[in-house]
């Protein structure tokens, strides 16, 4: 059946740490997939997490299924972080959560839901956007097209280009946002640019779909919600589609949520009557354990304080990455302005190095970059910062 089917390419960022595993180069640095590192290399298993994990050994009774939607514990849990305990979508029960694997699966569930009943729908994402965006919404049948976000001449957001292409867009389409730490710019609208995008949201009509992997990578868990918080004041349909990857350690657990946001609780639970049908013939349900220790953090003070600690003191290491990254370069007398890089947030910096300079420094350094030049800088460490600035000098000059 396959003999005469041709093998596909490698997917642009998890196909570059199947070749890093490969690469018998002593000194290979892995600078592509998002994932965060310690000054050791490490990935390491948050405190917070692993203490709450301990409890629940001791204290989980079954493996039962979790409903379709996952637990309500763990649902109430996700909204006070997206929105603030105190928030008035939460007390109208104008949010249904779904616990879903990961942020990928929050985007898939969410886009399946969408086809189902807005068929003809365009969805839009930023120009660029993580290379995974386009494949989950081709995959679930929608036609894509892009709107203005980042400007290379200046490494800022494009705004008035963005706006303009925001207000173009036809009620009923569904424009992705990056709610904070731009997938993979680096670089995120202020507060007086997210108020202007959800006038043009309320006055066009088109549906935002809120993508929301890196809370607390940016500035603190409040400070990243902002966005979120304008939408739910507007009372307009929106989604969320969130992950507890990156904020608790939790990668391979595949930790998510997508939630739904109506104008009403009538709206929101015919919703979730349906979008239960789109879990059920896909996954089912979901898996309990990375989401029943995120929530055992989440309920208990003093594991809550530990883990915003865990989450600043991560959010400090990759800006002190930013700054030996660009220093270090300066200092090898390399001509360029990287002096942007420090300004960018969250876990990956656009560098503008070139995709000839990503393929010399992959095939003569073992550094691995995702295609377009985006860094993980959350892998960067004191101990390999200055081979990768030596190695980059080099490419340069080359
Ligand atoms: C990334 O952008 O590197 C992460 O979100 C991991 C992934 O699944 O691509």
């Amino acid at each position: 059946m396959w003999k005469k089917i041709e093998a596909a390419p490698a997917d642009a960022i998890l196909g570059l740490t199947e070749a890093f595993k490969k690469d018998s180069n002593p000194r290979k640095v892995n600078l592509g997939v998002g994932v965060y590192k310690d000054d050791q290399g490490v990935t390491p298993i948050l405190k917070s997490i692993k203490t709450a994990e301990r409890q629940l050994v001791e204290i989980e009774a079954s493996k039962s299924y979790l409903p379709i939607p996952g637990s309500p514990a763990y649902a109430a849990n996700v909204q006070k972080l997206l929105f603030g305990a105190d928030n008035e979508v939460i007390s109208s029960k104008r949010a249904a959560t779904m616990h879903t694997p990961g942020g990928t699966g929050a985007l898939r569930v969410g886009a399946d839901l969408l086809k189902k009943f807005n068929p003809t729908a365009k969805v839009w994402v930023s120009t660029p956007t993580w290379a995974n965006h386009k494949g989950i919404f081709t995959a679930a049948k929608f036609e894509l097209a892009d709107y203005p976000y980042y400007n290379p001449e200046t490494k800022d957001v494009n705004f008035d280009a963005m706006l303009a292409g925001l207000e173009a867009v036809p009620a009923g389409d569904i424009v992705l946002l990056h709610v904070c730490c731009h997938n993979p710019t680096g670089v995120d609208l202020s507060a007086e640019q997210w108020d202007a995008v959800v006038a043009v949201a309320v006055a066009k009509g088109w549906t935002p779909f809120l993508d929301f992997a890196y809370q607390g990578f940016g500035a603190s868990i409040e400070e990243d919600r902002a966005a979120i918080e304008k939408f739910a004041v507007a009372g307009i349909d929106f989604l969320v589609a969130s992950s507890f990857s990156k904020n608790f350690g939790l990668y391979n657990e595949r930790t998510g949520a997508l939630t739904i946001v109506t104008p009403s609780a009538e709206e929101t639970a015919v919703v979730l009557s349906h979008v239960k049908l789109t879990v059920r013939v896909n996954y089912s349900n979901p898996p309990a354990h990375g989401g029943q220790a995120a929530s055992a953090v989440l309920d208990d003070a003093a594991l809550y304080d530990q883990w915003v600690g865990e989450v600043a003191e991560m959010r400090e290491r990759i800006k002190a990455m930013r700054s030996a990254l660009v220093d270090g370069l300066a200092a090898r007398g390399v001509e360029q302005d990287f002096s942007f890089i420090k300004e960018q947030c969250g876990m990956f910096s656009f560098s503008g190095l070139s995709n000839e300079v990503v393929a010399w420094l992959k095939e003569n350094k073992g550094i691995y970059i995702v295609g377009g030049g985006r860094i993980n800088v959350a892998g960067l460490t004191s101990g390999n910062i200055d081979y990768v600035c030596d190695s980059i000098a080099e490419a340069l000059k080359a």
